[in-house]
Protein backbone atom coordinates (compact mmCIF):
# COMPACT_ATOMS: atom_id res chain seq x y z
CA UNK A 1 0.00 0.00 0.00
CA UNK A 2 1.22 3.85 -0.52
CA UNK A 3 0.24 6.46 1.43
CA UNK A 4 1.59 10.74 0.48
CA UNK A 5 4.37 12.85 2.37
CA UNK A 6 3.51 16.11 2.22
CA UNK A 7 5.63 18.60 3.26
CA UNK A 8 3.40 21.71 3.47
CA UNK A 9 3.12 25.63 4.26
CA UNK A 10 4.11 26.62 0.74
CA UNK A 11 2.07 28.94 -1.56
CA UNK A 12 0.92 27.35 -5.04
CA UNK A 13 1.83 28.94 -8.35
CA UNK A 14 1.61 27.49 -11.80
CA UNK A 15 -0.72 26.42 -14.78
CA UNK A 16 -2.50 23.12 -14.60
CA UNK A 17 -4.77 21.35 -17.34
CA UNK A 18 -7.15 20.01 -15.98
CA UNK A 19 -8.24 16.22 -16.54
CA UNK A 20 -11.30 14.63 -18.03
CA UNK A 21 -14.44 14.07 -15.38
CA UNK A 22 -14.80 11.19 -13.66
CA UNK A 23 -18.18 11.43 -13.21
CA UNK A 24 -18.75 11.81 -17.06
CA UNK A 25 -16.30 8.97 -18.63
CA UNK A 26 -17.97 6.31 -16.04
CA UNK A 27 -21.80 6.72 -17.54
CA UNK A 28 -20.30 7.06 -21.14
CA UNK A 29 -18.06 4.11 -20.86
CA UNK A 30 -21.34 1.83 -19.39
CA UNK A 31 -23.34 3.82 -22.51
CA UNK A 32 -20.61 2.45 -24.84
CA UNK A 33 -22.36 -1.47 -24.03
CA UNK A 34 -25.47 0.30 -26.29
CA UNK A 35 -23.34 1.29 -29.22
CA UNK A 36 -22.53 -1.86 -31.55
CA UNK A 37 -19.89 -0.81 -33.12
CA UNK A 38 -16.69 1.37 -31.78
CA UNK A 39 -16.78 3.83 -29.65
CA UNK A 40 -13.47 6.56 -29.18
CA UNK A 41 -13.65 8.46 -26.36
CA UNK A 42 -10.97 11.05 -25.80
CA UNK A 43 -9.58 12.76 -22.74
CA UNK A 44 -10.63 9.58 -20.39
CA UNK A 45 -8.29 10.24 -17.16
CA UNK A 46 -6.38 7.18 -15.42
CA UNK A 47 -8.14 6.74 -12.66
CA UNK A 48 -8.84 3.23 -10.45
CA UNK A 49 -12.70 3.70 -10.78
CA UNK A 50 -12.01 4.10 -14.82
CA UNK A 51 -9.96 1.07 -14.72
CA UNK A 52 -12.08 -1.48 -12.90
CA UNK A 53 -15.03 -0.10 -15.37
CA UNK A 54 -13.08 -1.30 -18.38
CA UNK A 55 -12.38 -4.53 -16.46
CA UNK A 56 -16.01 -4.70 -16.56
CA UNK A 57 -16.62 -3.96 -20.33
CA UNK A 58 -13.63 -6.52 -20.79
CA UNK A 59 -15.54 -8.98 -18.74
CA UNK A 60 -18.53 -8.04 -20.51
CA UNK A 61 -16.72 -9.19 -24.27
CA UNK A 62 -16.10 -5.87 -25.17
CA UNK A 63 -12.68 -4.90 -26.47
CA UNK A 64 -10.73 -2.21 -24.80
CA UNK A 65 -7.50 -0.49 -25.95
CA UNK A 66 -6.22 2.86 -24.07
CA UNK A 67 -3.77 5.02 -25.85
CA UNK A 68 -2.76 8.10 -24.07
CA UNK A 69 -5.91 9.51 -22.64
CA UNK A 70 -8.45 8.09 -25.09
CA UNK A 71 -10.21 4.84 -25.02
CA UNK A 72 -11.33 2.83 -28.22
CA UNK A 73 -14.26 0.70 -27.08
CA UNK A 74 -15.43 -2.01 -29.32
CA UNK A 75 -18.44 -3.59 -28.04
CA UNK A 76 -19.89 -5.60 -30.52
CA UNK A 77 -18.39 -8.85 -29.30
CA UNK A 78 -20.66 -8.41 -25.93
CA UNK A 79 -21.21 -11.53 -24.53
CA UNK A 80 -22.32 -11.63 -21.17
CA UNK A 81 -25.12 -9.78 -19.27
CA UNK A 82 -24.42 -10.05 -15.91
CA UNK A 83 -21.66 -8.18 -13.79
CA UNK A 84 -19.77 -9.70 -10.47
CA UNK A 85 -19.58 -9.22 -7.00
CA UNK A 86 -15.97 -8.31 -6.81
CA UNK A 87 -16.37 -5.29 -9.64
CA UNK A 88 -19.99 -4.00 -8.14
CA UNK A 89 -18.35 -4.12 -5.07
CA UNK A 90 -14.76 -2.16 -5.80
CA UNK A 91 -17.54 -0.21 -7.91
CA UNK A 92 -21.28 0.94 -6.90
CA UNK A 93 -21.57 3.78 -9.37
CA UNK A 94 -21.42 0.63 -12.20
CA UNK A 95 -25.73 0.53 -11.85
CA UNK A 96 -25.98 2.10 -14.18
CA UNK A 97 -24.57 -1.19 -16.28
CA UNK A 98 -28.22 -1.83 -15.41
CA UNK A 99 -30.15 -0.01 -17.99
CA UNK A 100 -27.59 -0.34 -20.82
CA UNK A 101 -27.22 -4.13 -20.49
CA UNK A 102 -30.88 -4.90 -20.37
CA UNK A 103 -32.05 -2.38 -23.31
CA UNK A 104 -28.86 -4.40 -24.97
CA UNK A 105 -29.32 -7.66 -23.91
CA UNK A 106 -33.01 -8.27 -23.01
CA UNK A 107 -31.73 -9.10 -19.41
CA UNK A 108 -28.69 -7.71 -16.77
CA UNK A 109 -28.13 -8.71 -13.39
CA UNK A 110 -26.07 -7.00 -11.41
CA UNK A 111 -24.48 -7.69 -7.95
CA UNK A 112 -26.20 -5.35 -5.63
CA UNK A 113 -23.38 -3.96 -3.25
CA UNK A 114 -24.16 -2.36 -0.09
CA UNK A 115 -24.16 1.84 1.17
CA UNK A 116 -20.34 3.29 0.73
CA UNK A 117 -18.26 5.75 2.36
CA UNK A 118 -20.77 8.26 2.14
CA UNK A 119 -23.96 6.88 2.81
CA UNK A 120 -26.59 4.19 1.95
CA UNK A 121 -26.75 4.82 -1.94
CA UNK A 122 -30.37 3.40 -2.18
CA UNK A 123 -31.03 2.65 -6.22
CA UNK A 124 -35.07 2.51 -5.64
CA UNK A 125 -35.39 5.72 -7.43
CA UNK A 126 -33.20 3.42 -10.73
CA UNK A 127 -35.68 0.40 -10.10
CA UNK A 128 -38.81 2.61 -10.20
CA UNK A 129 -37.63 4.19 -13.39
CA UNK A 130 -36.65 0.52 -15.28
CA UNK A 131 -40.17 -0.87 -13.77
CA UNK A 132 -42.11 1.94 -15.56
CA UNK A 133 -40.46 1.30 -18.82
CA UNK A 134 -41.47 -2.19 -18.40
CA UNK A 135 -39.08 -4.09 -17.25
CA UNK A 136 -39.48 -6.56 -15.05
CA UNK A 137 -37.08 -6.12 -12.26
CA UNK A 138 -36.52 -8.69 -9.28
CA UNK A 139 -33.41 -10.23 -7.01
CA UNK A 140 -31.80 -13.03 -7.46
CA UNK A 141 -29.61 -13.84 -4.46
CA UNK A 142 -27.31 -11.06 -4.04
CA UNK A 143 -28.31 -9.77 -7.58
CA UNK A 144 -30.76 -6.94 -8.82
CA UNK A 145 -32.00 -7.95 -12.10
CA UNK A 146 -33.83 -5.98 -15.36
CA UNK A 147 -35.66 -7.86 -18.14
CA UNK A 148 -37.71 -6.96 -20.60
CA UNK A 149 -38.25 -7.60 -24.89
CA UNK A 150 -41.05 -5.41 -25.08
CA UNK A 151 -39.68 -1.44 -23.63
CA UNK A 152 -42.01 1.26 -24.05
CA UNK A 153 -41.24 5.04 -24.06
CA UNK A 154 -43.41 6.54 -20.70
CA UNK A 155 -43.13 9.19 -18.51
CA UNK A 156 -41.33 9.22 -15.17
CA UNK A 157 -41.15 11.91 -12.58
CA UNK A 158 -38.05 11.75 -10.31
CA UNK A 159 -38.80 12.81 -6.33
CA UNK A 160 -34.93 14.24 -6.32
CA UNK A 161 -32.92 14.61 -9.65
CA UNK A 162 -30.43 11.59 -9.16
CA UNK A 163 -27.71 11.56 -10.96
CA UNK A 164 -27.50 8.38 -10.95
CA UNK A 165 -30.61 7.30 -11.84
CA UNK A 166 -31.44 10.00 -14.36
CA UNK A 167 -28.53 7.93 -15.93
CA UNK A 168 -30.06 4.60 -16.32
CA UNK A 169 -33.28 6.19 -16.97
CA UNK A 170 -31.70 7.63 -20.30
CA UNK A 171 -29.35 4.60 -20.91
CA UNK A 172 -32.63 2.17 -20.27
CA UNK A 173 -34.38 4.00 -22.62
CA UNK A 174 -32.29 4.57 -25.80
CA UNK A 175 -34.03 1.39 -27.71
CA UNK A 176 -37.46 1.81 -26.18
CA UNK A 177 -40.77 1.74 -28.91
CA UNK A 178 -41.83 5.77 -28.32
CA UNK A 179 -40.89 8.55 -26.22
CA UNK A 180 -39.87 8.55 -22.35
CA UNK A 181 -40.03 11.62 -20.35
CA UNK A 182 -37.88 11.99 -17.54
CA UNK A 183 -39.37 15.37 -15.01
CA UNK A 184 -37.26 16.72 -12.37
CA UNK A 185 -33.92 15.25 -14.11
CA UNK A 186 -30.59 15.71 -12.82
CA UNK A 187 -28.91 18.43 -14.81
CA UNK A 188 -25.29 17.96 -13.91
CA UNK A 189 -23.08 18.88 -16.45
CA UNK A 190 -22.29 15.13 -16.92
CA UNK A 191 -25.53 14.04 -17.88
CA UNK A 192 -25.26 17.04 -20.32
CA UNK A 193 -21.95 15.01 -21.46
CA UNK A 194 -23.34 11.37 -21.64
CA UNK A 195 -26.32 12.79 -23.78
CA UNK A 196 -23.70 14.17 -25.91
CA UNK A 197 -22.19 11.05 -26.36
CA UNK A 198 -25.31 9.23 -27.01
CA UNK A 199 -26.54 11.80 -29.17
CA UNK A 200 -23.70 11.31 -31.42
CA UNK A 201 -24.06 7.72 -31.73
CA UNK A 202 -27.43 8.15 -32.88
CA UNK A 203 -29.54 9.00 -29.39
CA UNK A 204 -32.72 11.19 -30.14
CA UNK A 205 -32.76 12.77 -26.54
CA UNK A 206 -33.53 16.67 -25.60
CA UNK A 207 -33.08 18.37 -22.50
CA UNK A 208 -34.98 21.41 -21.77
CA UNK A 209 -34.55 24.14 -19.30
CA UNK A 210 -36.76 23.01 -17.03
CA UNK A 211 -35.06 19.55 -16.21
CA UNK A 212 -37.26 17.84 -18.38
CA UNK A 213 -35.26 15.09 -20.69
CA UNK A 214 -37.14 13.15 -23.48
CA UNK A 215 -35.95 10.03 -25.35
CA UNK A 216 -36.82 9.20 -28.46
CA UNK A 217 -36.68 5.66 -29.21
CA UNK A 218 -34.12 4.34 -31.83
CA UNK A 219 -33.54 1.20 -33.54
CA UNK A 220 -29.47 1.06 -32.52
CA UNK A 221 -27.05 3.30 -32.19
CA UNK A 222 -23.31 3.64 -34.32
CA UNK A 223 -19.54 4.11 -33.91
CA UNK A 224 -18.91 7.27 -32.89
CA UNK A 225 -16.11 9.59 -31.12
CA UNK A 226 -16.56 12.15 -28.39
CA UNK A 227 -14.22 13.64 -25.88
CA UNK A 228 -15.30 13.93 -21.92
CA UNK A 229 -15.73 17.11 -20.38
CA UNK A 230 -13.18 18.35 -18.03
CA UNK A 231 -13.63 17.30 -14.44
CA UNK A 232 -14.88 20.45 -12.53
CA UNK A 233 -14.41 18.18 -8.98
CA UNK A 234 -10.89 18.62 -9.66
CA UNK A 235 -10.57 22.06 -10.72
CA UNK A 236 -12.90 23.21 -7.47
CA UNK A 237 -10.11 20.86 -5.49
CA UNK A 238 -7.24 22.97 -7.23
CA UNK A 239 -9.09 26.11 -6.34
CA UNK A 240 -9.84 25.10 -2.83
CA UNK A 241 -5.88 24.58 -2.32
CA UNK A 242 -5.15 27.56 -3.40
CA UNK A 243 -7.42 29.50 -1.36
CA UNK A 244 -6.15 27.52 1.70
CA UNK A 245 -2.18 28.06 0.94
CA UNK A 246 -2.42 30.76 -1.26
CA UNK A 247 -1.00 31.44 -4.70
CA UNK A 248 -1.86 32.04 -8.17
CA UNK A 249 -2.76 29.16 -10.07
CA UNK A 250 -4.05 29.33 -13.99
CA UNK A 251 -6.35 26.14 -14.55
CA UNK A 252 -6.59 25.41 -17.85
CA UNK A 253 -9.38 23.29 -20.27
CA UNK A 254 -11.70 24.49 -17.26
CA UNK A 255 -15.39 24.68 -18.49
CA UNK A 256 -17.01 28.13 -16.32
CA UNK A 257 -20.21 27.08 -16.20
CA UNK A 258 -19.69 24.09 -14.59
CA UNK A 259 -17.32 25.79 -12.18
CA UNK A 260 -19.89 29.29 -12.00
CA UNK A 261 -21.65 27.37 -8.67
CA UNK A 262 -18.96 27.76 -6.56
CA UNK A 263 -17.76 30.99 -7.40
CA UNK A 264 -19.25 33.12 -5.10
CA UNK A 265 -18.18 30.92 -2.54
CA UNK A 266 -14.24 31.62 -3.54
CA UNK A 267 -15.19 35.26 -3.65
CA UNK A 268 -16.67 35.34 -0.64
CA UNK A 269 -13.53 33.81 0.68
CA UNK A 270 -11.65 37.35 -1.21
CA UNK A 271 -9.53 34.80 -3.89
CA UNK A 272 -9.51 37.11 -6.99
CA UNK A 273 -10.98 35.07 -9.59
CA UNK A 274 -10.18 35.78 -13.28
CA UNK A 275 -12.66 33.74 -15.77
CA UNK A 276 -10.98 33.65 -19.87
CA UNK A 277 -13.11 31.66 -22.15
CA UNK A 278 -11.92 28.05 -21.12
CA UNK A 279 -9.49 28.88 -18.12
CA UNK A 280 -9.59 30.26 -14.47
CA UNK A 281 -6.79 32.26 -12.47
CA UNK A 282 -7.23 32.24 -8.33
CA UNK A 283 -4.89 34.64 -6.97
CA UNK A 284 -5.28 34.08 -2.90
CA UNK A 285 -2.72 36.23 -1.04
CA UNK A 286 -4.70 36.78 2.37
CA UNK A 287 -5.99 34.03 5.17
CA UNK A 288 -9.14 32.96 2.94
CA UNK A 289 -12.18 34.85 4.96
CA UNK A 290 -15.00 32.86 6.42
CA UNK A 291 -18.15 31.51 4.42
CA UNK A 292 -21.63 32.31 6.87
CA UNK A 293 -22.99 29.66 5.13
CA UNK A 294 -22.58 26.75 2.60
CA UNK A 295 -25.48 24.62 1.54
CA UNK A 296 -24.96 21.19 -0.77
CA UNK A 297 -27.61 20.84 -3.12
CA UNK A 298 -28.25 18.94 -6.97
CA UNK A 299 -27.01 21.22 -9.88
CA UNK A 300 -27.04 24.29 -10.57
CA UNK A 301 -26.41 24.92 -6.47
CA UNK A 302 -23.16 23.88 -4.63
CA UNK A 303 -21.95 20.37 -5.55
CA UNK A 304 -21.83 18.09 -2.86
CA UNK A 305 -18.22 16.77 -4.10
CA UNK A 306 -17.01 20.49 -3.27
CA UNK A 307 -17.99 20.51 0.10
CA UNK A 308 -14.91 18.45 1.59
CA UNK A 309 -12.47 20.34 -0.07
CA UNK A 310 -14.14 23.79 0.34
CA UNK A 311 -14.05 23.02 4.01
CA UNK A 312 -10.57 22.38 4.15
CA UNK A 313 -9.72 25.91 3.08
CA UNK A 314 -12.33 27.11 5.89
CA UNK A 315 -10.44 25.66 8.45
CA UNK A 316 -7.91 28.25 8.25
CA UNK A 317 -10.22 30.81 7.72
CA UNK A 318 -10.70 34.45 9.83
CA UNK A 319 -13.83 33.36 11.39
CA UNK A 320 -16.73 30.94 11.82
CA UNK A 321 -18.37 29.08 8.46
CA UNK A 322 -21.19 26.95 8.03
CA UNK A 323 -21.56 24.31 5.69
CA UNK A 324 -24.93 21.69 5.30
CA UNK A 325 -24.95 19.05 3.30
CA UNK A 326 -28.12 17.87 2.01
CA UNK A 327 -27.39 15.38 -0.42
CA UNK A 328 -25.81 12.61 1.17
CA UNK A 329 -26.30 11.77 4.91
CA UNK A 330 -22.91 10.42 6.41
CA UNK A 331 -20.71 13.12 4.41
CA UNK A 332 -18.76 14.90 7.53
CA UNK A 333 -16.69 11.81 7.78
CA UNK A 334 -13.51 13.85 6.87
CA UNK A 335 -13.99 16.49 9.73
CA UNK A 336 -12.56 14.13 12.25
CA UNK A 337 -9.13 13.84 10.02
CA UNK A 338 -9.29 17.49 9.46
CA UNK A 339 -9.43 18.33 13.19
CA UNK A 340 -6.08 16.15 13.42
CA UNK A 341 -4.63 19.01 12.00
CA UNK A 342 -5.30 21.25 14.55
CA UNK A 343 -8.90 22.27 12.62
CA UNK A 344 -11.95 23.12 15.12
CA UNK A 345 -15.24 21.78 13.17
CA UNK A 346 -18.17 20.26 15.22
CA UNK A 347 -20.81 18.55 13.11
CA UNK A 348 -24.31 18.23 14.56
CA UNK A 349 -26.92 16.59 12.29
CA UNK A 350 -26.25 18.32 8.38
CA UNK A 351 -24.66 21.26 9.79
CA UNK A 352 -20.49 21.73 10.03
CA UNK A 353 -19.22 24.39 11.78
CA UNK A 354 -15.96 25.67 10.99
CA UNK A 355 -14.36 28.10 13.36
CA UNK A 356 -11.38 29.36 11.47
CA UNK A 357 -8.18 29.27 13.22
CA UNK A 358 -4.74 30.82 12.79
CA UNK A 359 -3.12 27.87 11.57
CA UNK A 360 -2.53 24.13 11.20
CA UNK A 361 -0.30 21.56 12.39
CA UNK A 362 1.35 18.54 10.40
CA UNK A 363 -0.23 15.70 11.44
CA UNK A 364 -0.56 11.62 10.68
CA UNK A 365 -4.06 10.90 8.75
CA UNK A 366 -6.28 8.93 6.85
CA UNK A 367 -8.58 9.02 3.95
CA UNK A 368 -12.50 8.21 4.55
CA UNK A 369 -13.28 8.50 0.85
CA UNK A 370 -12.40 10.43 -2.56
CA UNK A 371 -13.23 13.71 -1.67
CA UNK A 372 -12.43 13.54 1.80
CA UNK A 373 -9.26 12.72 0.87
CA UNK A 374 -8.83 15.61 -1.28
CA UNK A 375 -9.72 17.63 1.96
CA UNK A 376 -6.91 16.39 4.11
CA UNK A 377 -4.45 16.66 1.07
CA UNK A 378 -5.23 20.21 1.20
CA UNK A 379 -4.84 20.58 5.03
CA UNK A 380 -1.52 18.77 4.76
CA UNK A 381 -0.65 21.09 1.93
CA UNK A 382 -1.32 23.83 4.62
CA UNK A 383 0.21 22.68 7.34
CA UNK A 384 3.52 24.42 8.01
CA UNK A 385 5.41 20.54 8.11
CA UNK A 386 5.96 16.88 6.88
CA UNK A 387 2.02 15.35 7.23
CA UNK A 388 1.59 11.58 6.34
CA UNK A 389 -1.75 10.42 4.51
CA UNK A 390 -2.79 6.72 4.35
CA UNK A 391 -5.59 4.95 2.41
CA UNK A 392 -4.90 6.92 -0.92
CA UNK A 393 -6.61 4.29 -3.07
CA UNK A 394 -9.68 6.94 -2.13
CA UNK A 395 -7.75 9.50 -3.70
CA UNK A 396 -6.41 7.63 -7.23
CA UNK A 397 -10.58 6.77 -7.90
CA UNK A 398 -10.86 10.17 -8.54
CA UNK A 399 -7.81 12.50 -9.21
CA UNK A 400 -5.20 11.12 -11.64
CA UNK A 401 -1.72 11.11 -9.83
CA UNK A 402 -2.48 13.86 -7.29
CA UNK A 403 0.77 14.14 -6.26
CA UNK A 404 2.38 15.09 -9.75
CA UNK A 405 -0.89 17.45 -10.01
CA UNK A 406 -0.22 19.26 -7.11
CA UNK A 407 3.95 19.54 -7.40
CA UNK A 408 3.69 21.16 -10.95
CA UNK A 409 1.93 23.88 -8.95
CA UNK A 410 5.18 23.88 -6.35
CA UNK A 411 4.05 21.30 -3.44
CA UNK A 412 6.29 19.08 -1.90
CA UNK A 413 4.24 16.08 -2.33
CA UNK A 414 5.64 12.33 -2.72
CA UNK A 415 4.08 8.84 -2.91
CA UNK A 416 5.94 6.54 -0.51
CA UNK A 417 5.13 2.86 0.76
CA UNK A 418 3.23 2.60 3.97
CA UNK A 419 4.88 -0.23 5.54
CA UNK A 420 2.06 -0.14 7.97
CA UNK A 421 -0.95 -1.32 5.48
C1 LIG B 1 -23.29 10.86 -8.45
O1 LIG B 1 -23.58 9.88 -7.47
C2 LIG B 1 -21.78 11.05 -8.40
N1 LIG B 1 -21.10 9.81 -8.75
C3 LIG B 1 -21.36 11.49 -7.00
O2 LIG B 1 -19.95 11.75 -7.03
C4 LIG B 1 -22.09 12.80 -6.68
O3 LIG B 1 -21.76 13.18 -5.35
C5 LIG B 1 -23.59 12.60 -6.80
O4 LIG B 1 -23.92 12.10 -8.13
C6 LIG B 1 -24.36 13.90 -6.59
O5 LIG B 1 -23.94 14.86 -7.50
C7 LIG B 1 -20.95 9.49 -10.06
O6 LIG B 1 -21.40 10.20 -10.94
C8 LIG B 1 -20.20 8.24 -10.36
P1 LIG B 1 -27.42 10.65 -6.67
P2 LIG B 1 -25.07 9.23 -7.41
O7 LIG B 1 -28.14 9.50 -7.24
O8 LIG B 1 -25.57 9.04 -8.77
C9 LIG B 1 -30.25 9.49 -3.03
C10 LIG B 1 -17.75 11.66 -6.25
O9 LIG B 1 -17.22 12.04 -5.20
N2 LIG B 1 -30.78 8.45 -3.91
O10 LIG B 1 -27.66 12.02 -7.22
O11 LIG B 1 -25.04 8.06 -6.50
C11 LIG B 1 -28.83 9.12 -2.57
O12 LIG B 1 -28.89 8.28 -1.44
C12 LIG B 1 -19.09 10.95 -6.21
O13 LIG B 1 -17.27 11.83 -7.40
C13 LIG B 1 -31.88 7.72 -3.49
O14 LIG B 1 -32.41 7.94 -2.40
O15 LIG B 1 -25.86 10.42 -6.69
C14 LIG B 1 -28.23 10.44 -2.23
O16 LIG B 1 -28.60 10.81 -0.93
C15 LIG B 1 -19.60 10.76 -4.79
N3 LIG B 1 -32.38 6.75 -4.30
C16 LIG B 1 -28.89 11.39 -3.23
O17 LIG B 1 -30.05 10.70 -3.75
C17 LIG B 1 -31.81 6.46 -5.52
O18 LIG B 1 -32.32 5.56 -6.23
C18 LIG B 1 -27.97 11.76 -4.39
O19 LIG B 1 -27.69 10.61 -5.09
C19 LIG B 1 -30.70 7.20 -5.93
C20 LIG B 1 -30.19 8.20 -5.11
Amino acid sequence: MEKLMIDGGKRLSGEITLHGAKNSVLPILSASVLVNGVSVIHNCPDLSDVRVTVNILRYLGARVKREGSTLTVDTTGICRSNILEEYMSELRSSIIFLGALAARTGNACLYLPGGCDIGLRPIDLHLKGLKSLGYFVYTQGSNVCASGEDIKGTKIVLPFPSVGATENIILASVFAKGTTTVINAAKEPEITDLINFLNKAGAKIKVDSTSVITVKGVKSLHSTEHTVISDRILATTLMSATASCRGDVLIDNAVINDIMPTLPVFEEMGCEITCNKSSIRIKADNRPHCVRFIETMAFPGFPTDCQAPVMASLCVADGMSAIKETVFENRFKHTEQLNLFGADITVKDRIAMINGVEKLYPACVKCTDLRGGAAVVIAALTADGVSYISDIKHIDRGYERIENQLASLGANVMRIKDEKK
